[in-house]
């Protein structure tokens, strides 16, 4: 673990998830939102969130690609699209981190199309400082400005994802 240093404890994202969870649920009183889980970086955030939220809700899974492998980006591209219906309807869309924001933007035009109600996005991470493409996070779970971060869902090749809290990787060059 000496490569990692700790940006975020357990407890810190604990706390942040519970203040997430009442401030939506405030927001969602009587309204029941398809709430959106963007595997697979926010799969354990999106656990945390939605058992937080006290609006009947609906679960549905995307899964979108654009970093292959490591610390770079590859092509975009829909490895799992939405199974249902949103016309009408009330999204909320819950991401693990907004860093360049090409994937959320891409994401939302192809949601724009099917006519929803409104759409929110919920990030764990918001890297502004990083921002290439403007993507506004309605709910961030924490502003950060550091290098590549993993754990609480987020991987370096599909490792580390399992770990409760959020570190910074010291030497990628080193993992
Ligand atoms: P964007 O399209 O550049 O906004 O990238 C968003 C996606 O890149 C996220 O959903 C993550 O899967 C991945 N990503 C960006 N920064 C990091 C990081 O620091 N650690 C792990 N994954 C990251
Ligand atoms: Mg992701």
């Amino acid at each position: 673990m000496n490569n990692f240093r700790i940006v975020l404890t357990e407890e810190q994202i604990q706390k942040r998830v519970k203040e997430l969870g009442e401030q939506i649920t405030k927001d969602y009183n009587e309204k029941s939102p398809i709430v959106i889980c963007m595997l697979k970086g926010a799969i354990v955030f999106f656990s945390d969130v939605v058992r937080n939220l006290n609006v009947p809700l609906s679960m549905e899974f995307v899964r979108l690609s654009s970093y292959k492998n490591g610390t770079t980006a590859g092509e975009m591209e829909v490895v799992s699209d939405l199974k249902c219906d949103i016309a009408g309807k009330d999204v909320i869309i819950i991401e693990d981190i907004v860093d360049s924001g090409k994937t959320l933007s891409y994401f939302i035009k192809l949601l724009q199309e099917k006519n929803p109600a409104s759409v929110k996005i919920c990030a764990f991470l918001d890297k502004k400082a990083r921002r290439e493409v403007e993507v506004k996070v309605d709910y961030a779970g924490f502003d950060i400005d550091c290098g590549f971060v993993v754990g609480y869902g987020l991987d370096y090749a599909e490792r580390y994802r399992e770990l409760p809290f959020l570190a910074e990787v010291i030497d990628p060059s080193k993992l």
